[in-house]
């Protein structure tokens, strides 16, 4: 099957006030030949969909302000990204501090944001410096916002009004100089009908809101997002140019990505790292990207047609399993207790299975490089 893309690569936002450049690419060919801009020093942002084009410009515009900016979309659209590349436009000196509020328990995250002094509590053994002291001068990213508890809410909206923390057991009032960027995949404004998040701090957060459409909402995004990650991850490899063919890259565009840019973008590792020739096709890419009619797109109660020639049995059911479990740790990117959870499978055991497979080894090793202040959560996050 012959696709046509018309894509355009967006460089990654370079430097405050100056538009992203846009290149046209209008035959596959082109987009299979033509280099995609390298991940800059600011998070690169590929695009060429009107929506994002929005983004860019919202994001330009707001940049060099304080002002608080609420980034909203699905799970993997980008949203840590786009809160890097503000903070990279910003021009502010001090770092981006991230906090995932979501994976944290509520006593610890208190801590965790404000700081605590010594004996605060029981195991405050020293005084600790908080995330928002930490982010002083810079930019503190505050993911998953609609999972703090009312009592933090409580203080963060302090932190809006006054610009102050107070570290846990303390009564010291701290100023802090920082840009809240929070970003959540949930819909804030239920949140706040159904009690859950106060209004006064929706709407000091959300001052400026950026909404990240989902994958399957840019057109002909994938195909070129597709085409820039399969180039990546042969440079990382240290392999030979690597290329779709354009059906292969038909099937990936057509696919609807519930995952979004993250789905996508561990599919394309997993298969560079698989792929034996330069040439990755329609037969490489997992039955449920490639939508034909088989077994492993088919869901277990339904009812297939047993190929002529019969089939193998174990080997069918055994590859159904292996795409199932990845396609679970790619839409949770890799976090085991979640993917078990949408497997309805015990920890336990999607653990034993991923080990018998020897799937860790298609685990992105690289998710925590670039983040230059994150505690060790794995425990509680798993
Ligand atoms: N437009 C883009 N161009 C290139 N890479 C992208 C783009 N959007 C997202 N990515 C990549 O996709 C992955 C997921 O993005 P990110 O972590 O920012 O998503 P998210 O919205 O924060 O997801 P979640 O809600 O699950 O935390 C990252 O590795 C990021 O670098
Ligand atoms: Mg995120």
């Amino acid at each position: 099957m012959q696709g046509s893309f018309s894509c355009t690569a967006v460089s990654p936002v370079s430097s405050y006030g100056q538009a992203p450049s846009l290149t046209t690419f209008d035959e596959p060919s082109a987009l299979q030949s033509r280099r995609m801009p390298r991940q800059g020093s600011f998070s690169g942002i590929i695009s060429q969909c009107p929506r994002m084009k929005s983004v860019f410009s919202v994001l330009e515009k707001v940049a060099r302000t304080d002002t608080t900016v609420l980034v909203l979309g699905e799970s993997g659209t980008g949203k840590e990204l786009i809160a890097r590349a503000l903070h990279s436009l910003s021009g502010r000196k001090g770092k981006i501090v991230p906090v995932n509020c979501g994976a944290i328990p509520e006593e610890i995250l208190e801590s965790e944001l404000f700081g605590h002094e010594k004996g605060a509590f029981t195991g405050a053994t020293a005084s600790k410096v908080g995330r928002f002291q930490l982010a002083d001068g810079g930019t503190i990213f505050l993911d998953e916002i609609g999972e703090m508890s009312p009592k933090l809410q409580v203080k963060l909206l302090r932190v809006l009004q006054d610009h102050i923390i107070e570290p846990v057991g303390s009564t010291r009032s701290i100023p802090v100089n920082v840009r809240i960027v929070a970003a959540t995949n949930k819909d804030l404004r239920k949140e706040v009908e159904a009690g859950r998040f106060r209004e006064d701090l929706f709407y000091r957060l959300q001052v400026v809101p950026i909404e990240l459409p989902a994958l399957r909402e840019r057109d002909g995004d994938t195909a070129l997002l597709a085409h820039y990650f399969l180039e990546r991850e042969a440079e990382k490899l240290g392999r030979g140019p690597l290329r779709f063919t354009t059906d292969a890259l038909t099937r990936l565009a057509g696919f609807e990505w519930p995952g979004n840019i993250r789905e996508l973008e561990n599919l394309v590792r997993r298969l560079a790292v698989l792929s034996d020739g330069g040439l990755i096709d329609t037969p490489d890419l997992p039955e449920y990207v490639r939508g034909d009619e088989s077994i492993a797109t088919a869901q277990a109660t339904e009812i297939f047609e047993l190929p002529a020639g019969g089939l193998n049995f174990n080997e069918v059911v055994d590859s159904f399993e292996t795409n199932l479990i990845l396609k679970a740790l790619d839409r949770t990117d890799w976090n085991k207790k979640a993917a078990a959870q949408l497997l309805n499978l015990n920890r336990t055991t999607l653990v034993e299975k991923i080990k018998k497979k020897g799937l860790e080894k298609l685990r992105k090793e690289d998710s925590l490089r670039d983040e230059p202040v994150r505690p060790d959560f794995s425990a509680i996050a798993e």
